[in-house]
């Protein structure tokens, strides 16, 4: 009688030892990466100018009127830049990146892009909508095009961010994407 007793609780141990091991969280074998290994694309945020200052400056412009002094440019002013460099420097800097401007034989010549005694006493406003709508439509010369059609309103808000941080004398406001980093115009 006891021989059978002994041989049913053993096996009865044994499968439940088995199916216990084999629900337990170690027996669960995973051939995926692991959280830690960097594996996973994350997407790349755009826009919130805030996001980026702990990843630091996105580039430099030289101070217009100073190359030794290097303005550190964030995401938004550097995307100001490279539309500035497209599409105003003709008109809006002395020179440009291939030769000469055009910007002396316009009537009234256009400010320079960094003439803060100017730009600064504007509203963001007031440049976003000469910007947008053009000089005639904001009662001033037809030579300043209006950009709504072809640029964005955030390339637009780019844009004035560059002004505002190429400014000199700097800009004293906020300036405008919140970039944090002061400006140093030293003459
Ligand atoms: C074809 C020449 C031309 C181009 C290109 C041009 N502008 Fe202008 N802009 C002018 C002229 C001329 C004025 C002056 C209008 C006035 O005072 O009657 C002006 C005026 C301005 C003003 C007002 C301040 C000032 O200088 O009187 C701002 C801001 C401005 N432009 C920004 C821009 C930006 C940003 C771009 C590029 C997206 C641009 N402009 C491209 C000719 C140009």
């Amino acid at each position: 009688m006891k021989i059978p007793v002994i041989y049913v609780s053993v096996l009865i141990g044994s499968l439940v030892l088995s199916f216990a091991v084999k629900n337990s969280k170690a027996s669960q074998a995973c051939w995926c990466w692991s959280q830690g290994q960097g594996m996973v694309a994350k997407p790349i945020v755009h826009r919130v100018s805030k996001e980026y200052l702990s990843y630091g400056s996105y580039g430099m412009e030289p101070d217009w009127s100073n190359s030794q002094n290097l303005l550190p440019l964030n995401y938004e002013q550097e995307q100001g830049k490279r539309i500035f460099y497209q599409q105003c420097v003709w008109c809006h800097a002395d020179s440009t990146p291939s030769g000469p401007s055009n910007r002396s034989n316009l009537t009234p010549i256009p400010h320079l892009m960094n003439d803060g005694e100017a730009l600064n006493k504007m509203k963001d406003i007031e440049i976003i909508r000469i910007i947008a709508e053009g000089g005639r439509r904001v009662g001033r010369s037809a030579m300043m095009p209006p950009y709504g059609e072809t640029l964005s309103m955030d390339e637009i808000y780019d844009l004035l961010a560059y002004i505002r941080v190429i400014a000199n004398p700097a800009y004293p406001g906020n300036a405008v994407s919140g970039s944090g980093l002061s400006v140093n115009h030293s003459k």
